[in-house]
Order: C-alpha cells, then structure tokens, then sequence
C-alpha cells in the first residue's frame, strides 16, 4: 500500500519504518530540514533500538524515502497518517495548530479518495476538525475527492517503540460509519492484517471513543505511578519498604505488576500533556476530574522529593557541594529529555548553590541543548558539566544522585564509588538498590518509599 506519513518524529519515524518493514511503499515528509537531512544521510535524529536497521533495511530494498516536499509527499499515499506534535498550550490544551496544518496540507493537494489518519494523540473531536479543515481546502480548489478521518492512536513507548508497534497489544481503529467511512476501515484492516496473524488485535470503534481511549489509557498509567509515590512517601514515614508493597499487590492480578514502580515523578513528552489535556477537555464539558487533578499535583510534588531528601540530609545551603547526577533522559533506552525529571533536580540545586556533574549513556547531547535553552546566560549553568564517564562525574563528588534506571546503573563497582565520593552517600530516584546491601557496603543509601 502507499502510505505518507506527516511528521517524522518519535511516532512517524517508527510508523514509517514498521509499516515499511511489512511492504509497503512509505513517503517520510517532515518541515523540519535538519531530520530530513539527517535521514537522508543514512542517519537517525533520535535514539530508539533497532530503529537504525529497520530504516537500513528498507530504505536499501526501495520501500521507504524521507522527504521536505509537500506535493510530493500528498500525491503518493493513498493512506495520509497524521503524526506531528500535539504540545501543551497554555491552559494545558492540546494545541492543534500542527493537526490542523497537515490537514491543510493534504486538502490544499489530494487528487483522488484517501484516508486520513489521525495516529498523533487528539483531544475528541479533533477528527471532526480535520474533516472540517480538508473539506475547507477542497471547496476553495473548487473539488470534489473522497476522503475519511480515521482515529488510530499509538500506544508505543519510547526505549521499545519499534518492539510495541511490531507486536502491538492493540490496534485502535476508530472510523465513521458512512460509505467513505467503511471503505476507509476496509483499507486499513487491510494495512494491519499482518500484526494480526495469531490473533487479532484491531479493535474498531466510533472516532470520539478511539480519541477518548488514547487519553484514558494515558491518564490511567500515570495515575497508578502517582498512587505508588504517594504511598512510597507514607512508606517513609510509617518505616515501611514500598518495594516489598510493590511486589505484594503486584500478585494480585486484578492489580498486575507493570508501572508500579515509585519513582521521582513521571516525565515525557506524553503523560504529562495528556494529562493536562484530559483535564481541560473535562472542564470545558463543566466536569472536574478530581483524581487527575490529584495525579498531576502528586507528580509535581515528586518531582521535588529527591531535593527534599538531599536537604534534609545536607542542609539548606549547598554552595561547594558538588553532587554527580546518574541518567538524565526521562526513562533508560531514549535520549528524549522531554519533561524529565533530571531538569527540575539539576535547576533546583544549581539555585542552591551546588555544583552538578552529570552523566548520561546517550542523551548528553541532547541534554547540553536542553540545559543550554533553560540555563543559558545564568551564573548557574557555570556550575553544570557534562561526563563522558559515570565514574568521572562521581569523583571527588558528595553524593551521587539516580534519576534514570540505566541498566548500566544496575550494578555498579561499589568499593569504586565509596572511594571516589567525598561521603558515601547515594540518593536513588529509581530504587535500584537493596537498602540492606548498601548497609553491608557502607554507603548511607536514600531510595523513594524504603524507609529513611
Ligand atoms: P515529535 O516532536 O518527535 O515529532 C513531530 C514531528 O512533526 C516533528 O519532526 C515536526 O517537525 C513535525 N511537524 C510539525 N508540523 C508539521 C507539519 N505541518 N508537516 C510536517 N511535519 C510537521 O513528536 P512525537 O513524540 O512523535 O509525537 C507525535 C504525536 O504522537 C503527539 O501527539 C504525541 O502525543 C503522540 N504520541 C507520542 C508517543 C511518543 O512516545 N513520543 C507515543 C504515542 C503517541
Ligand atoms: C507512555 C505510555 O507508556 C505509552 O503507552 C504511550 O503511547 C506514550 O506514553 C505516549 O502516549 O506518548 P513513554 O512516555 O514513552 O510512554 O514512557 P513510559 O514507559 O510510559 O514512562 C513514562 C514515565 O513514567 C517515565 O518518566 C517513567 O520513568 C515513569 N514511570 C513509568 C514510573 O515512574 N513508574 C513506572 O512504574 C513506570
């Protein structure tokens, strides 16, 4: 099938890449010339496992181009996938100018029936909007195509993107019911029907329902993380170990074990707009989502905890203190620092007075960009730095910080590090170590929810 994918970023890239995987004949199109020129080059803007290979292995074979022209890009595919951003505007709504602008796009140019697939993450009621914008671009060209709005939400998580849309837990397929509707469903049963082979996994819906699923999915994995770091930090107080919590209510399967894991905050560049965004669509049907309201006040707060913990520990003046900060990007396995929780940290102690080295396995430069954009020009930013190495951050350092649970962080050479920090002191973000072993090392060791 020939598809055009809108936007090649974190989701179109994948998109693209996979469905080119499976045989079909892919147009890339993005504004931004720099990915563009970088794909083209044989690279790839971002990090994601296994991506690199997939777009190798199709672009060698024909099956996939990347491209900045727009007619070029509207004319191939019969199957228009719509996959820019959706940033927060300032009342925490999902801001469509991108959405709407594809549309634009597509309407100022389709030359025949096509279907429009809505797979960025769109407030309900978006498609309609689309709808509306492509129907606006062919009455003023004076024309007449077929076309339909399909909701396709992703679910796939950054770090195993191309793993979750290769072996998706579901297809999300919302289409209308009209005749152009119908075909539109039937083509894109056709593009799925390979990830459907052992059992089928397309779940098909009204458009408003597809819409409302990707944020209600979203707004329930951040509210279990939320729930657990609210009982993480009565852990502490009642001198209980959230782990232990963790692991006893995880066997229950009513409950399950995944995203349970106490932390210091969520962060991406998902759960916390979509989030915001639920609850704006909430208000401005009149209703206040409570609970949500309650998940992102807890992650806010979470956010803070490990400055809390340090202070606590240190004192409220950390001028000299020098303190190297493990994992910057928001989760292990990307370089996506989108919303993660290491800018709060490393801002907060900076205006405290502290020194931060931090080091990072893939996400430095990404790192050194965003801090550059929060910090630049302040005396602050004088006082972050940058390693190549873990262990060149924690040298002479007074206490070593975890915000990423980098596998590489897993087991560290203790006897290394209780050397190299002036005290031994970790504050883990990410509860990666036994409270207990840390005793036998000697290490006064700080975790979320384990007892103080
Ligand atoms: P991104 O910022 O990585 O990529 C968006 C791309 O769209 C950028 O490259 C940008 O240059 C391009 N773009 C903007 N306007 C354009 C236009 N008019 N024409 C062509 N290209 C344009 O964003 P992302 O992380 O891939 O997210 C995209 C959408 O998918 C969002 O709605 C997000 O909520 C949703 N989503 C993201 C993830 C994720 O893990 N990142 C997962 C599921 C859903
Ligand atoms: C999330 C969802 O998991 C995807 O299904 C969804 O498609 C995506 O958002 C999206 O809409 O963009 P992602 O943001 O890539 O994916 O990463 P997650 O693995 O969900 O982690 C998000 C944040 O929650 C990270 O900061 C992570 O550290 C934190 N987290 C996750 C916890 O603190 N505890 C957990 O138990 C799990």
């Amino acid at each position: 099938m020939k598809i055009t994918i809108i936007g090649t970023g974190y989701v179109g890239l994948v998109t693209g890449a996979c469905l080119a995987e499976i045989g079909n004949d892919v147009f890339c199109f993005d504004v931004d010339e720099r990915k563009i020129a970088i794909l083209n080059d044989g690279g790839v803007p971002i990090h994601e496992p296994g991506l690199a290979e997939v777009i190798a292995r199709n672009r060698a074979a024909g099956r996939i181009r990347f491209s900045t022209d727009v007619d070029a890009s509207v004319m191939h595919g019969d199957v228009q996938f719509i996959a820019v951003g959706t940033p927060p505007d300032e009342d925490g709504s999902a801001d469509l100018q991108y959405v709407l602008a594809a549309a634009r796009a597509i309407g100022a140019r389709m030359n025949g029936f096509k279907v429009i697939v809505d797979k960025s993450t769109v407030p309900v009621g978006t498609a309609k909007r689309v709808s509306e914008a492509l129907a606006g671009e062919l009455a003023r060209r004076n024309e007449a195509h077929g076309f339909s709005v399909v909701s396709n939400p992703e679910f796939l998580k950054e770090g195993a993107a191309v793993e979750d849309f290769m072996r998706p837990d579901r297809i999300v397929l919302g289409c209308d019911d009209d005749e152009n509707g119908q075909r539109a469903r039937a083509m894109m049963k056709q593009l799925y029907s390979p990830f459907n082979r052992n059992h089928e996994r397309t779940m098909y819906m009204d458009v408003r329902s597809a819409e409302f699923t990707k944020y209600a999915a979203n707004a329930m994995l951040a509210t279990r993380i939320s729930f657990m770091n609210e009982l993480a930090n009565l852990a502490d107080e009642v001198g209980a170990d959230i782990e232990y919590v963790r692991r006893g209510i995880g066997s229950d399967p009513r409950i399950g074990y995944s995203f349970l894991y106490a932390g210091c905050g969520y962060g991406g560049s998902c759960f916390p707009k979509d989030v915001q965004a639920l609850i704006r669509t909430a208000s401005e049907h009149g209703h206040d989502l409570k609970v949500l309201n309650a998940v992102e006040a807890v992650n806010e707060r979470q956010k803070n905890v490990l400055v809390d913990k340090i202070l606590n520990e240190l004192g409220s003046d950390l001028t000299g203190k020098t303190f190297a900060v493990w994992g910057l990007a928001f989760k292990p396995n990307t370089d996506d620092m989108r919303e993660a929780p290491s800018r709060p940290l490393i801002a907060a102690l900076l205006r405290k007075g502290a020194s931060v080295r931090a080091y990072d396995p893939v996400a430095l430069d990404e790192a050194k960009r965003v801090f550059g954009l929060d910090l630049s020009g302040t005396a602050e930013f004088e006082r972050l730095s940058f390693q190549h190495d873990p262990y060149e951050a924690t040298e002479g350092a007074d206490a070593l910080l975890i915000v990423t649970e980098w596998k590489e962080f897993k087991s560290p050479d203790f006897g290394r590090l209780k050397a190299q920090l002036s005290a031994p002191l970790v504050f883990d973000g990410r509860n990666l170590y036994e409270p207990s072993e840390m005793r036998k090392q000697g290490i006064k060791y700080t975790a979320i929810g384990r007892g103080r």
